[in-house]
Formats: structure tokens, sequence, C-alpha cells
């Protein structure tokens, strides 16, 4: 078997991509899908804060540095989602080699059904790579004109790069009529909304017990949409 591989990127900061990442990849797991998850936000990561992974003593900056084998630096995460975290030092970050993803992800294909990539914001290489590597790129935005306007630029380097737009995930989704609502955001950036992620106070709650919501708190809002999107990632060929 060969992992599909996901990057969920965004281009601007803060939109939800860890968020999404963690819970996305747990759901799979959940579903019985051998499924790993990377942060690779190499310079500002904190993926594995959020699974109380962060003492990892072996990380994805280990791994980029030539010092550890990728399989040194997995973890298992609730739901039996399988974690590469990645360190939080500036020294791991100036000794990794971006570049070295590539064969990171080459590794790990064999035997797993999805790998998610946490990105980092941003177009600095770090940010590119995934870009580049991915089977598809999700990009998770909100409902302001800024984020799209980001969203937007990634997708077009997305593509200039060879890489492919798998769709795009409204996260913090209000109710207000005037807000950018989900034709909008397929009509602005031009791909398909895979899914709506509303506001949901228990996203913030879950992240402080390091425990991610789908399994915390299944039936919030939040946590049924990311269950509805692994089984529609998982079950189909469509995106
Ligand atoms: N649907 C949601 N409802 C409420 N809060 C949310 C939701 N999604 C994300 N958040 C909150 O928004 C903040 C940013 O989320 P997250 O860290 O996942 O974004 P990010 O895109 O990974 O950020 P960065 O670019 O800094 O890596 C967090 O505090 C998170 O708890
Ligand atoms: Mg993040």
């Amino acid at each position: 078997m060969t992992a599909k591989v996901y990057t969920i990127a965004s281009g601007k900061g803060g939109t939800g991509k860890t968020t999404t990442t963690v819970n996305l990849g747990t759901a799979l797991a959940l579903l019985g899908k051998k499924t790993v998850i990377i942060d690779a936000d190499i310079a500002m990561a904190n993926l594995g804060l959020l699974l109380g992974l962060e003492k990892s003593p072996v990380t994805l900056h280990e791994v980029l540095s030539g010092e550890a084998k990728v399989h040194e630096a997995i973890y298992e995460g609730a739901g039996g989602v399988n974690v590469i975290p990645c360190g939080i030092s500036l020294q791991g970050f100036q000794n990794s080699d971006p570049e070295k993803l590539q064969e990171v992800m080459a590794t790990l294909v064999e035997d797993v059904d999805f790998i998610l990539i946490d990105a980092p914001s941003g177009i600095s290489k770090d940010g590119v790579i995934p870009l580049a590597i991915a089977d598809k790129v999700i990009l998770v935005v909100n409902p302001d004109i800024s984020s799209m306007a980001d969203a937007l630029k990634t997708k077009v380097l997305t593509e200039m790069l060879g890489g492919e737009i798998g769709g795009a995930i409204l996260n913090r989704a209000g109710m207000e009529r005037t807000e950018i609502d989900r034709q909008k955001v397929a009509d602005i950036l031009g791909v398909d909304v895979i899914e709506m992620v509303p506001e949901d106070s228990n996203v913030r709650r879950c992240a402080a017990f390091k425990i991610p919501f789908v399994i915390k708190t299944p039936k919030t809002p939040a946590s049924v949409a990311f269950q509805r999107l692994a089984t529609h990632v998982s079950g189909t060929d469509v995106i």
C-alpha cells in the first residue's frame, strides 16, 4: 500500500492548520486507517503540544539534521494516530535541512494509509517544500478576506511547484449572513470547499487538556465536521 499524502496549508497564520492536522488525523485513525501526522512547522512547532508529546526526545528536527532515523521519531497519539512531532529549540531549527522532508516521505509512504503534513504559514523554504511533496494540498481558510488572499497565493504557488489543491476547509465558520460563505470561498479560490468547521469553544478547551476534540468531545459541532471529513477522505477518491 502507498499512503495518500495531504499537506494542510493556508498561507496566513492561525487559521487552524494544526487543529485540522491533529483532529482529521485522529479521526482517520479512529476509522481504522493507519495514519501519520507530521509537524513540518519546523520553526514554530506546536502540534506535539496538542497531544502531550512536547517532551519527545527524538523529533523531526533530529531527522532533518541527519541525527536520527524517521522511525525513531514516531510516537503513538490518542486514538492510535502515529505522530512525528517537531522540537521547539532554535538550534534544532537551524540544524534542520527542510529538503530532507522528501526522503522522510519516501520512507513513510510504504505501509500507511494516510500522511498529513502540518505546514507552516508563509512561503519560506520550509513552507514551500510541504506544498511540493504532497499528493494534494488542503487549504484551511477562515471567513475573512486576508485569509482568502493568502490562501489564493498559496494555491498559485502550489500549482507553480507542480502540486495540486485537493480543496479548502472553511474553519471557524459563523452564522452571520454577511460573512464569507461556502460559495464565496469556492468562487474566490476556485477550489471545492470540502468541509465547513464551525467556531466551537471546545476547540480551545480540548487544546488545554492536550486531547484531540474528536476524542474528548466527539459530539460537538467541530468534532462532527472532522469525523464527516475523515469519512469522506477515507471512503472515496474524491480528493
Ligand atoms: N473551529 C475553531 N473554533 C474555535 N477555535 C479554533 C477553531 N479552529 C482553531 N481554533 C483556535 O485558533 C487558534 C489557531 O489554531 P491553530 O494553531 O490550529 O492554527 P494554525 O493555522 O496551525 O496556526 P499557525 O499558523 O500559528 O501554525 C488556536 O487557538 C485554536 O484553538
Ligand atoms: Mg500550526
